[in-house]
């Protein structure tokens, strides 16, 4: 198994620049279903999920070919219009393929997606919207989905019952050909729900109002392939930006587009940070033991994201005060928390909230992972413990960053794959 060492206690400096968001990609990987003709995809970080995304166009008859970070794809010839369980077990955004391959295929059959055990995480307000435009969904005991819309989806006026990030990008997929108008209410504004938007209006779509609370999207009857490169990863910056607040250090994030992440940008600056703009992105700077921040909760986009609160979670470890990080999204945020105490942390979960009182030292250890963003924090959390550290389960950390450890290596860290 996979496996990175770190010896703790190295300050990062140096210059860094961001991949493309993972998820962006993914959605956007599964929008060129929609398209005729080729679409290339820039940038495109090696991810296992991107992956995966790859794999299952290939196997619904698309050509995909890897060219260095571009991907091209086109789905032209493409007739397929089932997924394997196998693939679908693989990663949560699988999912995103529903939509597609119904406008594309009329017909689509399916299992229920993987992704990591965060809690429950149904897919029904994606197949109620898609009921909604026009699609006769079979459920089955096995976790098999049939949808079917043989004349194609019709526009309509359908509020989320919560605004999901993936659900949203599934009716905005489903809409983009539909015939006439669909008006979604109640729809997630993360920025990547922008940037799948911004691609489908460079394809030739009709969409209105991505980024706020309704969407308006007027079908079109084709929509033609581009060229796209998509957003920064804001976790990957707020990955580094909590790796750095923990350790200490002054590192130049680099993008010549926004980051988005506000939210965790205020919360380090009163924590003792200093964050400063600068003509190629960010710079962060930590040079003293950050203070604790009370009580704070997750929420959807522009607050504090989800899958930033393990991160920040491990920032405050070593915090001078105590911090609770209650996550409104997900029931299972936290399981990293048990592998923080391994460390000497002073961690504890209730329910959906970890509550954290700062210590003084962190001791290294041997540790697992067991989702994408808690393991990250582990390794955070190991880059400022004294003596080495292992994390396992590296292979949950891989879906969303190409290779972590060089990532922090080339900041000064000592971390290594093994
Ligand atoms: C997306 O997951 C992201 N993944 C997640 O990032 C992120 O944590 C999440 O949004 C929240 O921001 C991708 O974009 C690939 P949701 P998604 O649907 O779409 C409930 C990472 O680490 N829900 O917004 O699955 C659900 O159970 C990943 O990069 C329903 O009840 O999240 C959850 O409680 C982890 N029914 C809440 O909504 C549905 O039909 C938010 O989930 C759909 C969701």
């Amino acid at each position: 198994m996979k496996r990175i060492i770190i010896k703790g206690g190295n300050q990062l400096f140096g210059s860094v620049e961001i991949p493309v968001a993972k998820n962006s990609v993914l959605p956007i990987l599964a929008a060129t279903i929609l398209c005729e003709g080729e679409t290339a995809i820039c940038q495109v970080p090696k991810l296992s999920d991107s992956l995966s995304a790859t794999k299952i166009l290939q196997t619904l008859g698309a050509d995909v070919l890897w060219k260095d970070k571009k991907v091209v794809i086109n789905c032209d010839d493409a007739t397929g219009y089932e997924i394997s369980e196998d693939l679908m077990q693989t990663m949560r955004s699988s999912i995103f393929f529903l939509a597609p391959l119904l406008v594309r295929c009329g017909k689509v059959k399916i299992t229920r997606p993987g992704g990591c055990d965060l809690g429950d995480r149904p897919i029904d307000i994606h197949l109620s919207g898609l009921q909604a435009l026009g699609t006769t969904v079979e459920e089955y005991p096995d976790g098999t989905v049939i949808c079917t819309a043989p004349t194609g989806l019709v526009g309509t006026d359908y509020t989320l019952r919560l605004p999901s990030v993936g659900a949203t990008e599934t009716l905005i997929m489903a809409a983009a050909k539909a015939q006439g108008t669909t008006v979604l209410r109640n729809v997630a504004c993360e920025p990547e729900i922008i940037d799948l938007a911004d691609f489908l209006i460079a394809c030739g779509a009709n969409i209105k109002g991505a980024g706020t609370k309704v969407i308006t999207i007027k079908g079109v009857p084709k929509l033609w392939g581009i060229v796209y490169t998509p957003i920064p990863d804001r976790i990957t910056v707020a990955t580094i930006m909590c790796a750095v607040a923990l350790v200490g250090g002054n590192v130049k994030i680099k993008s010549s587009r926004p980051f988005h992440i506000d939210a965790l940008r205020d919360l380090l600056c009163s924590a003792g940070a200093n964050i400063v703009d600068i003509k190629e992105g960010l710079c962060i700077k930590c040079n003293k033991r950050i203070k604790g921040l009370g009580s704070l909760q997750t929420g959807t986009y522009p607050d504090l994201a989800t899958d930033i609160a393990p991160l920040l979670a491990a920032t405050l470890l070593k915090s001078k005060g105590d911090t609770s990080i209650n996550d409104l999204i997900f029931t299972n945020r936290f399981i990293c928390s048990n592998e923080f105490v391994l460390l000497g942390a002073d961690t504890k979960i209730d329910g959906s909230t970890i509550h954290i009182k700062g210590v003084k030292e962190l001791k290294g250890s041997v540790l697992e992972a067991k989702d994408l963003r808690g393991g990250a924090a582990l390794v955070i959390a190991a880059l400022a413990s004294k003596g080495t550290s292992t994390v396992t389960g590296c292979e949950f950390i891989e879906r969303g960053y190409e290779d972590i450890a060089k990532m922090f290596s080339a900041l000064g860290a000592d971390i290594y794959n093994m």
